[in-house]
């Protein structure tokens, strides 16, 4: 292997002296470091934001108010189980377009004085009972473009507030009722529209215009509301003060439940009575696994993020991370190779765990990942399977992410969703509820890519109360009983691999510096569609040692966002929340 990476050296060289007319961005021998793709200025930022450090409590997630409410809920005793509650509320209400009550969720939850500490609650959507194998395709078998994706026969049942209140009752402390305060407020003062989500708002127009009850909230004479206009949300409020009223109840047999099968029946959905009052949240084993003296805990199937964040770390031990970090095209080369191989493995194998029976654990035995670790070259890319995926959306703030730590040793990380941006790109009249489009992250048939180019196989194939694959990675790396990293994204398919490099560049590229580990330029490759995405800020040198090695180098359409805590050295902790989006970051 040493003798591989000494060509390789000899290869960037002379690749360097033949383009010298490239600029080298980064010293030799540094890590690259850039902030070009950080667009500051777009938020009125400077790269002095996003960061919060305290000696008690931290919290970083999708947006300003929603940390802010997190970190009041702590400072008034509540744990970390309640900030996280009350600050997902408030993502519902701050980003109506990523998250909330028509959505779903994972969490994984880390409690110091609980036998055993770590858990994973799945308040997944889930198919309704009148869904089928074969429900998006016509009579030649073809995908009928967009049924999984807007509109009623692409909603699946939802599990944020089931997911929640089971929660709250398990591990909470605060009242219920409390921890949705802060929502209901949001939701009736109304805030200032962020740069991200006036956009997201021209980007949907045209479905969002077919919408009456979606019209009547983000346009204004057909003119949707720009940046900085006050989003109010009264009919979203109301449901909220419901819920906080009547908990899970409300959106099983309550008024909320009646109204979305008010909208089911108009418009020939298939989600019933039944669907909603039946809905079961699963309290699954994480993900557990040993990373060099770390305890790595993520999540596990139906999502993909756990199993192949573990697999790719323990591919990535036994080569030379310190010294290949410090020399950016074959780390980047090697990071690309190790997610081709896992993406492949995701497409084959990932799916509800109740319907598929794989046993996920031989994707990181020993056996495996030491056959995985022969197959690398580090000088030459790996040609992907025939398979071909769809083309990525020109999108990145599907989704959204928390994660609170405090420093008694208590941690939470939860990802929340309603899928695609606006999620079914409908409202259930009355309720203010964004109404996911779930059922696209289900293969619609063998090969068939999904808004996120990801394709599937017969274990991710619909059937009645199945849970579609997901991408969502609630991460923590836990040291001698203490956690010292909670991250997770927002961000499709891209949610894996960038919570991977965040845990990659804190541990090994710039070792402890969360705000560098999150700022940096990420990659991604899922394998098919066949592409090695670099985010703007890597090297020209970089870029052409890449393609020299055979990967197919594109500029990155976007990025995921990641949300992190982090347990520093002098014992404090530190929030950071990604500038790529609205965020906020808090501590005390
Ligand atoms: N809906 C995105 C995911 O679950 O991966």
């Amino acid at each position: 292997m040493k003798t591989r990476l000494v060509l390789l050296v000899c290869l960037i060289s002379i690749l360097s002296c033949q383009t010298s007319s490239t600029p080298v961005l980064n010293e030799p021998g540094k890590a690259e470091y850039s902030e070009s793709h950080l667009k500051f200025e777009k938020w009125g930022r400077t790269s002095n934001c996003c960061t919060a450090i305290g000696a008690k409590a931290a919290i970083a997630s999708g947006g300003t108010y929603s940390s802010k409410a997190g970190i009041e809920i702590l400072k008034t005793g509540g744990n970390v189980v309640d900030a996280a509650i009350a600050t997902a509320f408030v993502l519902s209400v701050e980003r109506p377009h990523s998250a909330g009550l028509g959505g779903g969720g994972f969490m994984t939850l880390y409690l110091k004085d609980q036998k055993p500490r770590a858990h994973f609650i799945d308040f997944r959507e889930t198919a309704p009972e009148k869904a089928s194998r074969d429900m998006y395709l016509d009579k030649k078998g073809e995908v009928i473009p967009d049924l999984s994706v807007v509109g009623p026969l692409s909603v699946a049942t939802p599990g944020f507030v089931v997911g929640l209140y089971e929660i709250h009752k398990r591990w909470g402390k605060l009242p219920w009722k409390k921890l949705l305060t802060p929502a209901v407020e949001l939701a009736f003062r109304g805030f200032k529209i962020y740069p991200s989500l006036a956009e997201h708002i021209i980007e949907k127009k045209d479905c969002l215009l077919k919408d009456p009850d979606a019209t009547k909230l983000l346009f204004r004479e057909g003119e949707p509301l720009r940046e900085g206009e006050l989003l109010v949300q009264k009919d979203l409020a109301n449901t909220l003060r419901r819920v906080a009223i009547n908990g899970s109840q409300e959106v099983k047999t309550g008024k909320t439940a009646r109204d979305i099968l008010r909208y089911m029946k108009a418009h020939q959905g298939i989600l019933t009575e039944k669907d909603l009052k039946n809905y079961r949240v699963k309290y699954r084993q994480p993900i557990l696994g040993k990373f060099k003296d770390l305890e790595f805990i993520s999540a596990p199937p139906p999502s993909a993020g756990g199993v192949l964040i573990l697999q790719m770390l323990k591919v990535l031990e036994e080569f030379s991370i310190l010294e290949l970090s410090q020399k950016t095209p074959e780390y980047t080369h090697l990071l690309s190779e190790v997610l081709k191989r896992a993406y492949a493995d995701r497409s084959q194998f990932v799916g509800d765990p109740d319907f598929v029976k794989h046993d996920f654990s031989k994707l990181i035995s020993d056996r495996y990942i030491e056959a995985i670790r022969k197959n690398i070259s580090l000088t030459k890319a790996t040609p992907a399977s025939e398979i071909h995926g769809g083309e990525l959306m020109d999108d990145k703030t599907h989704t959204t992410h928390l994660s609170v730590m405090d420093v008694e040793g208590n941690a939470v990380a939860s990802t929340l969703t309603i899928n695609d941006i606006f999620g079914a790109c409908a409202i259930a009249p009355g309720t203010g509820i964004f109404l996911n489009d779930e059922m696209d992250d289900f293969s619609a048939k063998p090969g068939a890519s999904n808004i996120y180019g990801l394709t599937g196989n017969k274990a991710n194939a619909i059937e009645p109360f199945k849970r579609p694959a997901s991408s969502m990675s609630p991460t923590l790396l836990v040291k001698e009983g203490q956690p010292i990293l909670v991250v997770g994204a927002a961000g499709g398919s891209r949610i894996t691999t960038s919570v991977f490099q965040v845990l990659m560049n804190d541990l090994f590229v710039f070792k402890g510096d969360l705000k560098r580990s999150i700022f940096a330029p990420r990659l991604h490759q899922q394998w098919a569609p066949e592409f090695l995405d670099l985010e703007e800020g890597y090297s020209d040198l970089t870029k052409q040692s890449l393609e020299m090695m055979g990967e197919k180098v594109r500029k990155a359409p976007w990025s995921a966002v990641t949300q992190a805590t982090h347990l520093e050295s002098d014992g404090k902790v530190k929030a950071v929340f990604d500038p790529r989006d609205e965020g906020g970051a808090e501590a005390y």
